[in-house]
């Protein structure tokens, strides 16, 4: 078993990203949530900046796209040199197909999904993804409370995944911190997305560790 931690770089300061990006060099992934205004009602970087990123970071990069149109603009996140893309069920078109483009490009591809969607529709696509995520807030700001209420989507995605002996990953995203870390791992979840309880820690590193070893203790395969 291997969780992996993902700091959101949404709560960091976005003037000196570099050296938060280097604050979290003993995590897995740096998470770098795109929003675009329309999706979700907030806005912050696109691929350029992704780019940029991608060139300075000590850790894989895994863009989280919160955009309209991801049939387009997913491959673009490729590109700009993301290890992996997520793209929402809510705003994908023909998601196979874009998960197969990521792939060819030499990305890993995640489907998403928000707290009102069910996460069976996946099911018999299943194959097609590197990891599935599974949002804990409604997506668009940092610092929201976690819904717990999420657990049972992330419990049925772990039976079907185990019950298939896929290695496909869970992720969640939204409201985790060291006293939500062993919730989401029990339930199943193997990559831990976090903003403002990294961020917001004096220390950054140790965060990360309070989390990464909550969830070890939980995790249940
Ligand atoms: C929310 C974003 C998250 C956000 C998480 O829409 O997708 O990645 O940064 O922030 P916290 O961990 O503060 O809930
Ligand atoms: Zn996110």
């Amino acid at each position: 078993m291997t969780i992996q931690i993902a700091p959101s770089i949404l709560s960091a300061d976005f003037v000196n990203l570099e050296s938060e990006l280097n604050a979290i060099a003993t995590a897995d992934l740096v998470h770098v949530d795109v929003m675009d205004h329309h999706f979700v009602p907030n806005l912050t970087l696109g691929e350029p900046i992704v780019k940029r990123i991608c060139e300075v970071s000590p850790i894989p990069v895994d863009a989280h796209l919160m955009i309209e149109d991801p049939d387009r603009w997913a491959p673009e996140f490729a590109k700009a040199g993301a290890d992996s893309v997520t793209f929402h069920m809510g705003a994908a078109h023909a998601p196979v197909r874009l998960a197969r483009q990521l792939h060819d490009m030499g990305a890993k591809a995640c489907f998403a999904v928000r707290p009102a969607e069910p996460v069976e529709p996946i099911f018999d696509i299943l194959e097609e993804f590197d990891m599935i995520l599974i949002m804990t807030v409604e997506p668009g700001f940092g610092g929201q409370k976690f819904l717990d209420n999420q657990m049972n989507k992330v419990r049925r995605l772990r039976d079907e995944i185990t019950r298939r002996g896929l290695s496909t990953k869970i992720q969640v995203d939204g409201g985790v911190s060291p006293s939500t870390a062993a919730i989401v791992a029990e339930a199943g979840a193997d990559v831990l997305v976090a903003g403002s309880a990294v961020y917001g820690a004096d220390n950054p590193a140790e965060a990360i560790a309070a989390i990464r070893q909550k969830a070890e203790e939980a995790f249940r395969a």
